[in-house]
């Protein structure tokens, strides 16, 4: 039988943003947080580099806020990557003393009471400004922010609930449009539940499975994003889908990252005769931002015709190696490439959405009481391109002030009176799978064919006309079977890549991430892609 809840705050995601949002709302509010998976699922865990933020003497708050306009190709929100930078050092020691055991220096003690951690580099950061755990960051901190809402009685870990849609009052024809709570699949019972609640969190995380070949875990597929449109939020900057330039490349490994921190280590790029070519392409080598190395690589490829390019390191020494980067050291070895020896196969992969749902600098988006943050939003903070490490800082710094905004009116919002039950009385079980799994690989292949690393009119136009044809098709399928959780995300994937194609379709230039062979210039104006949904019943 399907159940009803009733939270004062409901956090949909369990990684850096949602479980930051817990731990930061006071101790006598009631939360749930709900992940479709495991607790683990999202890509927090898997976040190798590290966390950007000024944190040593000779770096500035100028300094990390120049870097990321720069890299994001004059399209940032001024306002939103002054507040993200100047709340950087404050985020980071809370973290700290929520124990996350980050790298020290090697010349230091145990003593934290200096702050005395090791700071690695990555591209477009002018200083070393990145604090880490090894090359497992996002094991370390999940992991501890895990532990500590474990042991917090307000707070409900729930796994394996896949929300579905929102609930909000204009839904149910009733005054306002505040958002009222969530119609959850509970992967166990396989019935839908309601949660009610005074306030909901979006932290779904980011789209990248909408491209066939993804650094992330099989959650990234904008459920968030999805949700709040069909909800009647607008959504910006979804052209901009960050590739990542090196994962690996091995028939084995399905989607495993080989971090950017290798690179600011000194690692070189290399053709497969051991030629370096980053030269031809910037004159900060293997430093330059994402796009344009993750660009050069697809160019050499297809110059070349060859299936990956080679990450090496090995003229670093072993040790330094083994003890800065265990993870890739490791998991590089079980596919035996020993990385202190021989050069690492990599390929570009879909990495990070830099648009998602618009909200303010408090994660607040156009409905009442909805609030959404980490990789699920737009903040304005990446601009055309995100720099490396700033996403779990924007998790961090978004979800603190999210909290202190909902703590200020916890208080002064209602329960939503009682919501109507989930309706399955016209459905029935499908009997046709089949189709959703050929949809899934259908719309993850064309959107790396023709929404990737290089557009161009004729390829999003060949795009928009299939996912809309996948559309119609999955909206028949969605209205007359029982809910499951691959259909719940290939609904949300779909919507996602017409919104990405959409977006790139309106953007006449080529900026940061969105590169166009019809349009290889920028174009004078910086402005973002604001899509806003033509009625909250779309
Ligand atoms: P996630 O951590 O992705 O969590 C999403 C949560 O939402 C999960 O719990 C998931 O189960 C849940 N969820 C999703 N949909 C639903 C639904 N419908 N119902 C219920 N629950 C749902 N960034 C950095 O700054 N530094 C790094 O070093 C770094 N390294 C990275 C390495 C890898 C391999 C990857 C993939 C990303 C990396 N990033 C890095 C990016 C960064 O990790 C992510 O942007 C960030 O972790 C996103 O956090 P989040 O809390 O927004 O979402
Ligand atoms: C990496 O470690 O290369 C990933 C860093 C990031 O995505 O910010």
């Amino acid at each position: 039988m399907s159940q009803y809840y009733q939270y004062d705050v409901l956090i949909i995601g369990s990684g850096a943003a949602g479980l930051t949002t817990a731990l930061t709302l006071p101790k006598h509010v009631r939360i749930a947080v709900l992940s479709k998976g495991d607790l683990s699922s999202g890509s927090t865990f898997w976040a190798q580099g590290g966390v950007a933020g000024v944190l040593d003497d000779t770096d500035t708050v100028e300094s990390h806020v120049q870097d990321t306009l720069i890299a994001g190709a004059g399209l940032c929100r001024a306002d939103a990557v002054r507040f993200t930078v100047e709340n950087s050092r404050s985020a980071i020691d809370w973290l700290i003393e929520q124990g996350v055991p980050f790298t020290l220096n090697d010349d230091s003690t145990e003593d934290t009471s200096h702050f005395n951690y090791h700071l690695t580099r990555e591209g477009g950061h002018s200083h070393r400004r990145i604090i880490h755990a090894a090359d497992a960051t996002g094991a370390a901190i999940f992991t501890t922010l895990l532990e500590r809402a474990r042991q917090r009685s307000n707070i409900d870990l729930i796994e394996q609930q896949v929300a579905i849609d929102l609930i909000t009052a204009h839904k149910l024809g009733r005054q306002g449009n505040q958002c009222l709570g969530a119609y959850v699949l509970n992967r166990e019972s396989g019935e839908v539940d309601t949660y009610a609640a005074r306030f909901v969190v979006l932290a779904t995380g980011g789209a990248a499975k909408v491209y066939l070949y993804t650094s992330n875990p099989d959650s990234a597929c904008g459920d968030g994003i999805a949700m709040a449109w069909r909800a009647g939020c607008s959504v910006g900057n979804l052209e901009f889908n960050q590739f990542h330039p090196t994962c690996l490349y091995h028939p084995q490994a399905k989607n495993f990252l080989i971090t950017e921190a290798l690179r600011g280590e000194g690692a070189h790029l290399k053709l497969p005769n051991g030629e370096r070519f980053m030269a031809r392409f910037d004159e900060r080598l293997e430093l330059a931002p994402r796009d344009i190395v993750a660009r050069a690589i697809d160019h050499e490829m297809k110059r070349l015709g060859i299936d990956c390019v080679y990450l090496d390191i090995s003229h670093k020494p072993a040790e330094f190696i083994q003890e800065h980067f265990p993870t890739v050291y490791e998991r590089c070895l079980t596919f035996g490439i020993d990385i202190t020896q021989h050069p690492i196969p990599v390929v570009p992969a879909a990495h990070y959405t830099c648009g998602g749902v618009v909200v303010d600098q408090h994660g607040r988006t156009d409905i009442a009481n909805l609030y959404a943050i980490g990789e699920t939003s737009f903040t304005g903070l990446h601009g055309a391109n995100r720099m490396a490490s700033n996403s779990l800082l924007e998790c961090f710094v978004y979800a603190r002030s999210a909290a202190a905004d909902i703590s200020q009116q916890v208080a002064h919002v209602e329960l939503p009176d009682q919501l109507p039950h989930w309706d399955a009385s016209l459905v029935t079980d499908s009997d046709e799978d089949v189709i959703i799994a050929h949809n899934w690989d259908e719309l993850r292949r064309f959107m790396w064919d023709y929404v990737g690393i290089v557009r161009t009119n004729k390829r999003l136009l060949r795009a928009q006309h299939r996912v809309r044809l996948l559309l119609d098709e999955i909206d028949e399928f969605y209205s007359n079977y029982r809910v499951s959780r691959d259909l719940i995300e290939l609904r949300n994937l779909a919507l996602v890549a017409d919104l990405i194609i959409r977006s790139a379709m309106l953007r006449k230039e080529s900026r940061g991430l969105h590169y166009t062979l019809d349009y290889p210039e920028l174009a004078q104006l910086a402005e973002d892609t604001i899509l806003r949904p033509a009625s909250v019943d779309d």
